[in-house]
């Protein structure tokens, strides 16, 4: 039974407890991994949004407070009673239509300013010794390139703790959006233009992200994580990237073979075996805990089932089947998994 990714996340949502927990579960979408919530930021990015819904939250209330407060007064000093006049008749008041107009006017202002200042110090240059990442969103999944190391990577992007990050978002197919709710605000990934997030995570962990622009059949499985480390586990993590594929024996020997011969090396990049560009770097595919848009474990017989008919397991998939017979499928699985 090849099973989705996702069986965490309904377990986190069922579990779920506490109002803002569970809200905030309800509202980004229980199917997915948790939690995949704004309330608990992990970034400066994250943060500083999560100050500016405490700022707008606090000015909001205040607002429902006063208004509250007038109507209650309103209705009980002018309420109906038997034989009294009419309240005095106002039509037009110019200070009070004045005040009306300004006061909103300010309140605006005070949330616009802090906002625009956010919005641009995150899209800005990062500051020097920032770590550049290209992001390409593709359908459906994420290409991470870290150009500066010499090496990609798929659907899991991994980045040290308390380290600037540029991310440089470019769009090869159609609008995606980038969003990793823990880390920051949504960012548009359009074609034909380079968006930018500057970030600096602050605590290592594991976070889910997800596109956010609807993107055609296989959008709501365009997922990912972002894998926050510290800087020593992060240093291993690239050293292992960047070294070269493990070489394969037994039944992953016989994959590889299949690989070299196969339709794969047309789209997919195995350093030292081939340089396709359409389909995801798979030269460390084994270390990646999921694949197909971080929609499946990253196990033998996800991969197989994969191989042999990728559009069953993730609808409009642009990976083709190649007509592989089973026992090919898994050969070339155990390869690719081996890949560590
Ligand atoms: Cu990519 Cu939605």
């Amino acid at each position: 039974m090849i099973g989705r990714g996702s069986e965490n996340g309904a377990r986190g949502c069922r579990t779920a407890s506490g109002g803002i927990a569970l809200a905030s579960s309800i509202l980004s979408g229980c199917a997915l991994e948790t939690p995949r919530t704004t309330v608990v930021p992990r970034s400066d990015f994250a943060r500083s949004i999560h100050d500016l819904y405490g700022l707008i939250g606090w000015i909001v209330a205040g607002i429902g407070l006063v208004v509250l407060g007038l109507l209650l007064w309103t209705a009980v000093r002018y309420r109906a009673r038997p034989g009294a006049a009419l309240p005095r008749q106002t039509l037009g008041h110019t200070p009070l239509e004045i005040a009306w107009t300004v006061a909103p006017a300010l309140i605006l202002l005070v949330i616009a300013v802090p906002t625009i200042r956010t919005i641009f110090r995150t899209q800005g240059q990062a500051p020097p010794g920032a770590l550049a990442i290209t992001v390409r969103a593709w359908q459906w999944w994420w290409d991470f390139r870290y150009d500066s190391l010499g090496f990609a990577t798929a659907n899991e992007l991994h980045i040290p703790a308390g380290r600037p990050i540029l991310l440089r978002l470019e769009g090869p197919d159609v609008i995606h959006s980038f969003w990793v709710p823990a880390l920051g605000g949504k960012r548009d990934v359009i074609p034909g233009r380079v968006n930018r997030i500057s970030f600096t995570a602050d605590t290592p962990g594991e976070y889910p992200g997800q596109c956010a622009e609807f993107c055609g059949v296989s959008h709501a499985n365009m997922r990912m994580r972002v894998i926050v480390q510290t800087p020593d586990a992060f240093d291993r993590w690239v050293a292992e990237q960047q070294a070269p594929p493990v070489e394969p024996s037994g039944l992953a020997a016989e994959g590889k073979e299949i690989f070299t011969r196969s339709a794969c090396v047309g789209c997919h990049t195995i350093q030292g075996l081939s340089g396709g560009v359409l389909g995801p770097d798979l030269t460390h595919f084994g270390s990646r805990r999921s694949f197909a848009g971080s929609t499946f474990p990253t196990t033998t017989d996800h991969v197989a089932a994969w191989i042999q008919n990728p559009g069953a397991l993730k609808p409009a998939a642009k990976m083709p089947a190649l007509g592989l017979t089973k026992e090919q499928a898994l050969a070339l699985a155990s390869y690719l998994v081996s890949l560590k």
